[in-house]
């Protein structure tokens, strides 16, 4: 078994560097497929997600190459195979090979993903967009089989600004005959960054980024390249480190613009930043200003954030508000914070923090990723030790986690017994 060990209390000096962006890498790498030429993909973040995606591309019969964060992938070679259940099941984003297989075989077979338990997760958005798109869908039980004589464009409203259903609409338009409409399409910046991959490769994709997105179907896709944007969670959950503990850290190749929901929150609070170029300077004020913290699709302030912010919010002195509203599950983490001395209720979706309250080290769970980093940060404020299970959970999103706390001073190590 393997637990993440955590001695806390350490102030943190130092610079972490961002990686790149799980949430970006694990859509460009099914997107790369779509290609008849090789796709370059820049600054790939070493971490399980790309490598449980890899396994797919192998299957496929694509080459890859990984070395020094450069991953080529040659796609010249592809065949169109069955994406079995085991390999679907390990991430959520399996679920792009849908898209980019219907697209390039008009054909695809492939079991329900996986990914973290955090709400019931539908697909239907996908579904019926690709079924918009011309496709005949049938579901075998898990799996599910799209078919297309041809694909034709066609106007899409989404009825909520899906990440996922954006990008796997766009990857089945792309090629498809005549100008597709995304309407309420969701506009993170990964879809900025998929958009610009497959652009580079040929596409006629504009909007990305805006609730509009343009999708002008094209032949042929040809070679391609694009770094792999920072990515914007992992530069928030350190920079919230930062803030607890931080005495002159530096948080360095961030993108303010896509963290500035929490920036802003942060000073709400009374936490010293400065920001410069791409990177932050974070001191840890003497106190925090209790605040209200509501999740929201971009340039919101980002679910994938709410857990490791709740840490935050229990060291403020006073009642705290903190309100999920993209998923339905994503309070597994309150129960281990309650265990080691926070005083949160949760109702529902909504979490009533009281602070500050001291945190004292405990044997926790990392439920969920994000509910790993919590209990991470969690750890670092915490007295005494901290172990934490299910630590696999964290390394499916950040790389190098330990060797980046342990460089700015954090006493932190994985254990196996
Ligand atoms: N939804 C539906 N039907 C659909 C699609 C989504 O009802 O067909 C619902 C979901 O159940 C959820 C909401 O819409 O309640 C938002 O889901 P969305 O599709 O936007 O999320 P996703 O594509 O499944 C990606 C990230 C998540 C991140 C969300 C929101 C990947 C692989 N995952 O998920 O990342 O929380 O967007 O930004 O890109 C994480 O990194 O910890 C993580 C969960």
């Amino acid at each position: 078994m393997k637990q993440l060990v955590i001695r806390g209390g350490q102030e943190l000096t130092g610079e972490i560097k961002i990686s790149g962006a799980k949430n970006s890498v694990v859509a460009l790498i099914p997107a790369a497929i779509l290609s008849d030429e090789e796709v370059i993909l820049n600054n790939v973040p070493n971490i399980s997600d790309t490598k449980a995606l890899l396994n797919i591309i192998d299957l496929l019969n694509g080459k890859v190459e990984y070395k020094d964060e450069i991953m080529k992938i040659d796609t010249r070679n592809i065949e169109n195979k069955v994406v079995p259940e085991e390999l679907a099941k390990k991430l959520r984003a399996s679920y792009y090979f849908m898209g980019a297989l219907l697209s390039k075989f008009h054909y695809a077979e492939i079991y329900f993903p996986g990914g973290c338990n955090i709400g019931s997760r539908p697909i239907d958005f996908h579904i019926n967009g690709f079924k918009k798109l011309g496709a005949e869908v049938t579901i075998e039980g898990n799996k599910y089989i799209f078919k297309a004589d041809k694909l034709i464009g066609a106007r899409i409203y989404l009825d909520f600004a899906s990440v996922g259903a954006t990008i796997n609409i766009m990857l089945a338009a792309v090629k498809a005959e005549g100008t597709t409409y995304i309407s309420n399409a969701a506009k993170e910046p990964e879809i900025v960054n998929i958009a610009e991959l497959l652009n580079n490769m040929g596409a006629k994709i504009s909007g990305a980024g805006t609730s509009e997105i343009v999708i002008e179907g094209v032949d042929k896709l040809g070679a391609a390249e694009i770094d792999v944007i920072p990515d914007r969670i992992e530069a928030g959950t350190y920079t919230i480190i930062g803030a607890l503990l931080g005495n002159n850290l530096k948080i360095s190749g961030i993108i303010e613009e896509h963290i500035e929901a929490l920036l802003s929150k942060l000073k709400e609070m009374g936490v010293d930043l400065v920001i410069e170029d791409n990177s932050i300077l974070i001191n840890k004020p003497n106190e925090y200003k209790p605040i209200n913290v509501k999740t929201l699709v971009f340039p919101g302030f980002a679910t994938d954030l709410g857990q490791p912010m709740s840490v935050l919010l229990t060291q403020a002195n006073g009642t705290s508000v903190f309100e999920e509203t993209i998923y339905e599950n994503r309070m597994g983490h309150i129960k281990y914070l309650n265990d080691m001395g926070a005083d949160m209720t949760v109702n529902d979706r909504t979490v009533i923090i009281k602070g500050c309250t001291k945190l004292i080290g405990k044997e926790v769970v990392a439920t969920d990723l994000r509910a790993g980093a919590a209990m991470v940060i969690a750890g670092l404020i915490a007295e005494g030790t901290t172990r934490i299970n299910e630590i696999d959970h964290i390394l499916r999103g950040y790389e190098n986690i330990v060797e980046k706390l342990t460089n700015v001073g954090a006493r932190i190590e994985v254990e196996e017994s």
